[in-house]
């Protein structure tokens, strides 16, 4: 039985009066797919943790972050714009004790470039990229638009890779990111997990997450296992390996894609894995006013990240919603309303200085500044920005996409990468076991033989989380070994092997032993 699946958020069609349309239509409306505001023009966020259950973050849980990754908390934290988690706290907490975990985030490609909107999600997760020090992937639903949008599928896949230069352009690390899109990468570990998530909600349940309808097609039915399977990191068998709980899962996303994960969230268990994690924003505002996201089918209610400079002056000076006074005289006046103002929302997300920013709210607030002013503030934010941006994005050439999209990217990156944690995890392991004290080089032989002793099956092989495991895993292992067996960064390590060896030895000693006395007491 399948708990949790309960919050309507976006009602099956039914028939209703005039009346009843209109009293509907002035609820807000959050869903993966459509994002309206209620009767006040405002996105009710307290509301929206309330109804889908996830919680919102606080100082304390933004201190620890700090604390445990030794970096500042990246403005959109520190300001409230990425509000909301489910279990983050217990992905901190894990941390704390040395485990890592990866990163999954992802882009439905429906247009050919992406606006500010879409980068809010992704500079976060470049972030936390940085800070943890976790791998990354990155899905592109190319058949979610294929399905819900009047669009050819090859043209899906295309804006698939349009849409990868722009992620890219966000200075993910090539070596540990991994980017796919639906159509190409689909492989057999990621089809199991999704046929396992599928059978355990039923259509009612679906309905009542997304709100399918008769109408729906089956292919959208069908469409969230998809997006819900990456929270498993045996989708990925190249770089995470086959054991569904090898490593924990966090996802960085704004909240209208929070239906997905929790239908995913619920059925975690019944497959064998974690639950996914989530770190969820506010929506950047449409240009014309804070109505939610921004439509890829009105061009001036976003700005684009191929915009000229030009572009961006024009859009900011003509559409972007004020809350200053009509007049000169009125601002002077009575100020700003900072609640609806789109200029200074926009500042909240992009301009790094706390101190300027904060100067900025309470002149235009109070009337010192004019309309036209912070206007030019955020000109002068967003232009440098936005061609930062495009000089980036033009550095992404198809060979350096292809090393994103290269699905048999090398272990050995995430050997390293988890090192530190493999390093400890296998000295508690020596303690627990206790070891000899002669000195053997061969570090690689000593953990096949502590996997041997700790009886570890093909899934659960006591080595690194996160780390490849197969006979890849022992033979890159073995060569980086070999590799660094006479230095003198290794010693340590192959005082361990020598350890680790002489307590495979001594068991097995033992064992010997025991089955020798039995044999005697047999005869
Ligand atoms: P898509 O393409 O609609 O949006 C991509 C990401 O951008 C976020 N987003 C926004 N964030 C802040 N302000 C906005 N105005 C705004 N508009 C969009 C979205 O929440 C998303 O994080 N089905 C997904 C693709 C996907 C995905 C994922 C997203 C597949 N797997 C895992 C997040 C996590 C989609 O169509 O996103």
């Amino acid at each position: 039985m399948i708990v949790d699946l309960v919050v309507v958020i976006h009602p099956p069609m039914t028939t209703t009066t005039k009346g009843e349309e209109e009293e509907e239509s002035s609820e807000q409306v959050v869903t993966p797919w459509d994002v309206s505001a209620g009767a006040d023009g405002k996105i009710d966020y307290a509301k929206l943790v309330r109804e889908f259950g996830c919680s919102e973050i606080d100082e304390n849980l933004i201190e620890r972050i700090e604390r445990c990754t030794k970096t500042k908390a990246h403005p959109f934290l520190r300001r409230g714009l990425f509000f909301a988690h489910r279990e983050l706290d217990e992905i901190v907490s894990s941390y704390e004790k040395g485990e890592k975990f990866y990163l999954y985030t992802g882009r439905g490609p429906s247009s050919e470039s992406l606006h500010l909107g879409h980068l809010v999600p992704f500079q976060f997760t470049k972030w936390l990229q940085d800070a943890f020090k976790v791998p990354l992937v990155i899905q592109l639903t190319d058949d979610e638009k294929f399905l819900w949008k009047d669009l050819q599928l090859e043209d899906c896949r295309r804006l698939a890779r349009e849409n990868a230069k722009d992620i890219a352009a966000c200075g993910f690390n090539p070596e540990t990111t991994f980017i796919f899109a639906d159509a190409s990468y689909m492989c057999s570990s990621f089809y199991v997990n999704m046929v396992k998530i599928a059978k355990c909600v039923t259509f009612n349940q679906a309905k009542g997450i997304f709100g399918f309808t008769g109408d729906s097609n089956i292919g959208q039915i069908g469409f969230p296992p998809v997006q819900a399977a990456p929270s498993f990191p045996d989708c990925f068998p190249h770089m995470f390996g086959m054991n569904k709980k090898s490593l924990k899962c966090l996802i960085p996303c704004a909240i209208d894609q929070d239906p997905y994960f929790r239908m995913t969230r619920d059925v975690s268990h019944r497959i064998g894995g974690y639950k996914p994690a989530l770190v969820e924003s506010r929506f950047f505002p449409a240009l014309k006013g804070e109505s939610g996201k921004m439509s890829a089918s009105d061009p001036t209610s976003a700005i684009y990240v191929t915009d000229t400079a030009k572009e961006i002056k024009n859009k900011i000076n003509k559409h972007a919603f004020s809350g200053g006074g009509a007049t000169i005289e009125e601002q002077r006046e009575n100020g700003a309303n900072l609640e609806v103002d789109v200029p200074w929302k926009w500042l909240n997300f992009f301009l790094e200085d706390d101190e300027k920013l904060k100067e900025i709210g309470e002149k235009y607030g109070s009337g010192e500044m004019l309309t036209g002013e912070i206007k030019q503030i955020l000109v002068d934010v967003l232009t440098p920005m936005v061609e930062e941006h495009q000089k980036r994005r033009a550095l992404v050439t198809d060979e350096v996409l292809d090393v994103y999209f290269n699905p048999t990217k090398t272990p050995k990156v995430f050997l390293d990468l988890f090192r530190e944690y493999e390093e400890k995890e296998f000295g508690k392991w020596e303690k627990k076991k206790g070891g000899g004290d002669s000195e053997n080089d061969d570090l690689c032989a000593a953990l096949e033989e502590k996997m041997k002793l700790e009886g570890a099956t093909e899934n659960e092989e006591g080595c690194a989380i996160g780390a490849p495991k197969s006979e890849d895993w022992l033979r890159i292992r073995k060569e980086r070994m070999q590799r660094d067996a006479p230095t003198e960064g290794s010693k340590s390590a192959l005082k361990k092997a020598a350890k680790i060896k002489a307590a495979a030895e001594k068991k097995a000693a033992e064992k010997a032993a025991k089955a020798a006395a039995r044999g005697e007491a047999a005869t």
